[in-house]
């Protein structure tokens, strides 16, 4: 449980720790003579509460400087003042009197378990930290009420030893009732937004008169498709170029899989064969607005394709952009392990110039999310060779959770699209620095010059230059930061900040200490309530549907919506005025407020979830329903559907 925090954190429980040890083993082992209290108990208990004091100055220091640091260490202060409050029971506590040992083991269990369960209800820091400290005060008032009855003036080793396991085992027992009030029914489906409590009933058949996903396919005549594909899901060791050897998931052997290129408009039919070893997969058409039966979420729209078994996903490709695909089995493991690649959609007319030269830059960190940060397999600086006036243009992808910065420099560049939709007359800039959230894409183009041009991403990166052998350029001074809301030329929307919405929604982002199916856990919260338990946003077919995500939380929540794309309003309350900036992922900054619209026009039921797939695996998932919709399709632990 201490292990999660950053850095700064771990050293402090580091120090916490031992410390409180010791205070546990003065209060309710050691004994002092006479009138005094045990000297090691005060000891302990100035150095914790002095721990706590200065943890939560740091914390309001912090706060000055940003949300982001100082959020998760002021949660961090509540833990700190239990202890010290435990502590300085075991020194108030009349020496030569009782309550002795057991009335502090008591206390301190008190304290602590209601400090677990307020952390579990949702209740904040504050809160808990309040509630604490009058516990004690309250506690130790009691204590002093107590009949007065001589006790030996030394305790033997041997009863303290039996506290000390006393202890040790209420503690246990806490965690492993905690730990099982976690556990996640063994079957849920997302139909009506019910959850079935694990009794077997399956929602998705008691609806009657509803309409399956299943048979919601869009208007599929069953004409033949004009592009065909076959992504066959595989083992395969890839190896980066710094030599290291991945053992990783593939489609057809290659990571990231093969580059997917359509044109706008076309019919497209991809066939997915699993030849995995033991394990479901399903393929997700990321920022694709494509029929619900094809949506690729095991246990929501189909079941995960088992191994030996074929899986056919038709759609039209009717926007124009940058999109890519990805499992949605077990997508925290599965596209971290190489499940994905890029589909890009290009315009129905011919580009300007048929030289141009157009390259999806995929970033992808392999192993775990500390591992190795590449372009495609490539962690190094890689260079390229681009004759001078050749229009270039490059497809931006994070296919991380965490969001990365891509930087170009060298050459007057335009941001052209965002999550595949073209932005409105872009503005031509110095050079552009982007914080690509994750699951994000961002198209960037510029004019090759007769210099190179040099783009970087958080480590890798690429020098683009007329003789192909230019380093990269370290001189460069950082351009700014892009703002979307900023950036770019109003256009006409079908809706804006002032239309009349059928629906409105908010979404409270909270990351909480506890306990996620069973184990210790970040666990992230959506209106204080994890996946599969957070209501679903119920629509009727045509609504106009308002969404603000308000993150409380200390970390980056890229919000992916499934089959639409979201207009964005405003970001802290200020309206956008740039470009209309759509999104289908949607990076919510740590303390950031964010007003989004989108039109009810893609009948299903869609997940809407954190793009951080670590996080979605925690909780941070929830369903978009239309009215009527029904699911034959469990997720659970009971079945082999498991979309986190
Ligand atoms: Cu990129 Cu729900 O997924
Ligand atoms: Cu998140």
């Amino acid at each position: 449980m201490f292990l999660w925090v950053h850095y700064a954190d771990m050293v402090t429980a580091l120090v916490q720790l031992p410390v409180a040890v010791v205070a546990w083993w003065a209060a309710t082992g050691r004994r002092a003579t006479a009138e005094r209290p045990s000297r090691t108990s005060a000891v302990a208990f100035a150095v914790l509460l002095g721990a706590a004091v200065l943890r939560l100055a740091a914390g309001v220091v912090l706060l000055r400087w940003g949300w982001e640091f100082a959020g998760p260490r002021l949660v961090w202060v509540a833990p700190a003042l239990l202890v010290a409050a435990t502590a300085y029971l075991g020194w108030l506590r009349p020496t030569g009197r009782r309550p002795g040992g057991a009335g502090a083991v008591a206390s301190a269990a008190g304290i602590v378990s209601v400090a677990a369960l307020a952390q579990l209800a949702g209740v904040g820091a504050a809160a808990v930290t309040g509630v604490a400290i009058v516990a004690a005060s309250a506690m130790g008032y009691a204590y002093r009420r107590l009949p007065r009855r001589p006790v030996p003036a030394r305790a033997g080793r041997w009863r303290a030893a039996v506290r000390a396991a006393v202890g040790v085992v209420a503690v246990a027992a806490a965690t492993v009732g905690l730990s099982m009030a976690s556990a996640l029914p063994a079957r849920s489906s997302m139909s009506g937004g019910a959850v079935d409590d694990g009794g077997g009933a399956v929602a998705g058949h008691q609806h009657s008169g509803g309409i399956s996903v299943t048979e919601l396919t869009g208007a599929d005549g069953g004409e033949a498709a004009v592009r065909r594909f076959t992504l066959t899901a595989q083992e395969a060791t890839v190896r980066l170029d710094s030599g290291a050897q991945v053992a990783a998931w593939t489609f057809n052997g290659v990571a990231p899989g093969p580059q997917l290129v359509v044109r706008q408009g076309d019919l497209v039919e991809v066939t997915l064969v699993n030849r995995l070893p033991g394990a479901g997969v399903t393929v997700h058409w990321h920022g694709v607005d494509v029929p619900n039966a094809m949506d690729g979420v095991a246990g929501v729209t189909q079941d995960a394709v088992a191994p030996g078994a074929t899986f056919v996903y038709r759609f039209r490709a009717s926007r124009a952009g940058t999109y890519w695909y990805h499992s949605h089995e077990m997508a925290s493991v599965q596209v971290r392990r190489g499940l994905f690649g890029a589909l890009v959609v290009l315009p129905r007319d011919a580009p300007a110039r048929q030289d141009a030269v157009d390259e999806t830059v995929l970033r992808h960190t392999w192993g775990d999310e500390d591992g190795v940060a590449t372009l495609g397999l490539a962690a190094g600086v890689q260079r390229r060779s681009v004759p001078v006036g050749r229009p270039v243009r490059l497809r931006l992808v994070n296919s991380d959770g965490k969001p990365a910065t891509f930087t170009v420099t060298g050459a007057p560049v335009r941001v052209v699209a965002i999550d595949g939709t073209g932005v409105h007359e872009p503005g031509v800039l110095p050079g552009v620095r982007i914080l690509v959230g994750g699951g994000a894409r961002y198209d960037v183009e510029f004019t090759m010059p007769d210099a190179p041009v040099t783009l970087r991403a958080d480590g890798p990166g690429i020098v683009y230059s007329p003789s192909g052998d230019a380093g990269p350029d370290r001189a460069a001074k950082e351009p700014a930061l892009l703002d979307p809301a900023r950036y770019g030329t109003p256009a006409a929307t079908p809706f804006a900040a002032g239309s009349h919405f059928d629906r409105r929604f908010v979404l409270r982002i909270d990351e909480r200490l506890g306990f996620y199916d069973g184990r210790p856990a970040v666990r992230y919260t959506l209106n204080d309530a994890s996946f599969p338990d957070v209501p679903m946003l119920m629509v009727a077919g045509g609504d106009l549907v308002e969404v603000t995500y308000v993150n409380r939380s200390g970390q980056h929540h890229p919000m992916h919506l499934h089959g639409h794309h979201m207009l964005v309003l405003s970001r802290d309350g200020r309206a956008t005025t740039g470009s209309p900036w759509w999104v289908d992922t949607l990076d919510v900054g740590p303390g950031e407020t964010f007003r989004v619209a989108f039109r009810a026009d893609n009948p299903g039921l869609w997940m809407d979830h954190c793009h951080d797939l670590e996080h979605a695996a925690n909780g941070m998932i929830l369903h978009l329903g239309y009215t009527g919709v029904t699911s034959p399709f469990l997720t659970g632990s009971g079945t082999a559907n498991h979309p986190e």
